[in-house]
């Protein structure tokens, strides 16, 4: 079981989203737990702030760090002596997410995700207490939560069992290095349009060419970067082989 923590000020936010879907199933069936750690709870009293100006000058708040790192100390508390979980932190100017980075992930005892606003938070929590920023793509976005959300669900999804065998993994764009083929279900004539033939065929051989063809071609249209890497992977493949 996977034990995840969120540091965040808008713990309703991420609650609205774990509790339902696979993300709430996962957690029923015992493969998750999340508990919900709100910042503003960590804050001092009578104000609570949780940001403040920055030193420098420009504008925009930035998170301060005691909230935070109180917040985590409250977290380690309850883990084993000597448990360094792994700490994320969403940022825009974080390392680009990747199935292969949701796989490692997935693969985890602890996580903790910090769940930053405004301008950001207080670049000593980065250089202290976080192990990993994530950015989940080249725009900005409000807050953490979103980005945070996204990252576990590309993880939670890879736990295995936690998908059952109509929602599986395997067959997923990037699991084979290379985008998704299309899939069609009834009716098979639809305002004109039919379903390949092949697909009605029954040859299944004949239809896994056909998928990894449709596969091939997808990629190397939309994204060079893949196709780059899968020819190599193939040729490795054939060295190797
Ligand atoms: N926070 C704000 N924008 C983000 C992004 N693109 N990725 C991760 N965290 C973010």
């Amino acid at each position: 079981m996977i034990r995840i923590h969120f540091l965040t000020p808008f713990a309703k936010m991420v609650e609205a989203v774990i509790t339902e879907s696979i993300l709430g199933r996962a957690a029923s069936k015992g493969y998750v737990m999340y508990e919900i750690h709100d910042l503003f709870t960590f804050a001092d009293a009578p104000h609570y702030k949780i940001d403040d100006y920055q030193f420098g000058g420009g504008s925009g708040m930035v998170m301060k760090p005691e909230p935070i790192f109180r917040a985590y100390d409250d977290v380690l508390k309850d883990m084993p002596a000597g448990t360094c979980p792994r700490v994320i932190f969403p940022t825009p100017d974080g390392r680009l997410l990747n199935h292969a980075f949701a796989m490692e992930l997935s693969r985890e005892e602890n996580l903790i995700f910090i769940n930053g606003h405004y301008k950001g938070i207080d670049q000593r929590v980065r250089d202290e207490i976080v192990t990993d920023e994530i950015s989940i793509g080249d725009y900005v976005l409000t807050g953490g939560e979103l980005p945070t959300l996204v990252i576990l669900d590309s993880m939670i999804r890879l736990i295995p069992g936690v998908l059952n065998s109509y929602e599986s993994a395997q067959t997923d764009s990037f699991t084979s290095g290379l985008l998704d083929y299309p899939h069609y279900t009834r009716p098979e004539k639809f305002r004109g349009h039919e379903v390949p033939k092949i697909l009605m065929s029954g040859h299944h051989k004949m239809i896994a060419d056909w998928r990894l063809e449709k596969q091939k071609e997808k990629t190397r249209e939309r994204r060079s970067d893949l196709w780059k890497k899968y020819l190599a992977s193939q040729e490795i493949g054939v060295k190797n082989g």
